[in-house]
């Protein structure tokens, strides 16, 4: 069996899991957080070696200001229990998206995770933030467009790695794989330059029930798959 390198996933589906408990949505973040953790070890146990999770969306904002609230409480707690995570599991954390958008404790606590936790490569752990694809790539465009201003970037010689390297995600590998809990499929603005070629796998299960073996399921199926990024299958 091969276990895909780069595994993201969008964690859907924490307040719907939620409801039907007849608990409030925050409960279900709670939970969907909680497995965050379980997910990373598992992860790691299977041979994972980039794990790329969707947290909080560009659009997310849009929630009522107690879900946003929330989130932010539920984000703050969790960058201080990831400092544990990640050293039981040797992992790197990096947080992909804008975090300038969040108060300056949370912004200070998610540089804390990243410069303690660069000693650790067993697992490369990335949490979106503030992501979407489109403002990745607006701000890509930005940055690049002010480099050319400075002469430090020459418009002739942009290749698609040179826009690669613009990304929030420079110097990590394309997504193999990409999950979607909860039925929803569709990306909501995840990662759209990356997962030009992964494969998708999507399932019904809400996120906070996605355990060890809802992973090697979506595993199994990454395998069933011919990849072929465009060429033609030697038989
Ligand atoms: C995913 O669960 C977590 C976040 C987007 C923060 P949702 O909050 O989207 O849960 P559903 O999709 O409404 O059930
Ligand atoms: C995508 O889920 C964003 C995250 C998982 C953080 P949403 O629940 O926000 O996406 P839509 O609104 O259903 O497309
Ligand atoms: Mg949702």
């Amino acid at each position: 069996m091969t276990v895909p390198n780069h595994v993201a996933i969008i964690l859907d589906g924490n307040g719907r899991w939620a409801k039907r408990k007849g608990m409030p949505r925050s409960y279900g973040h709670v939970k969907g957080c909680e497995n965050l953790e379980k997910v990373c070890s598992v992860a790691k146990e299977l041979g994972v070696k980039y794990l790329t999770v969707y947290a909080f969306s560009t659009e997310n904002w849009k929630r009522s200001k107690e879900e946003v609230d929330s989130l932010m409480k539920l984000f703050r707690n969790y960058m201080k229990k990831c400092l544990k995570i990640a050293k039981e599991n040797r992992m790197r954390v990096k947080i992909i998206g804008d975090p300038s958008a969040f108060d300056l404790d949370l912004q200070e606590k998610i540089k804390e995770l990243e410069v303690y936790s660069a000693q650790f490569d067993e697992l490369h752990f990335q949490i979106a933030l503030n992501y979407g694809s489109r403002d990745e790539i607006t701000r890509a465009v930005r940055q690049m467009g002010e480099d050319i201003q400075k002469g430090v970037l020459d418009p002739k010689q942009i290749q698609e790695d040179t826009i690669s390297s613009y990304l929030d995600t420079r110097e990590l590998p394309d997504p193999d794989l990409l999950i979607r809990t909860s039925g929803e499929e569709r990306l909501s603005n995840f990662l759209m330059w990356q997962l030009a070629y992964t494969e998708f796998y999507f399932t019904d299960v809400p996120w906070p029930e996605f355990d060890k073996a809802e992973f090697e399921k979506a595993i199994a199926k990454y395998n069933q798959r011919d990849r072929r990024y465009g060429g033609v299958k030697e038989e």
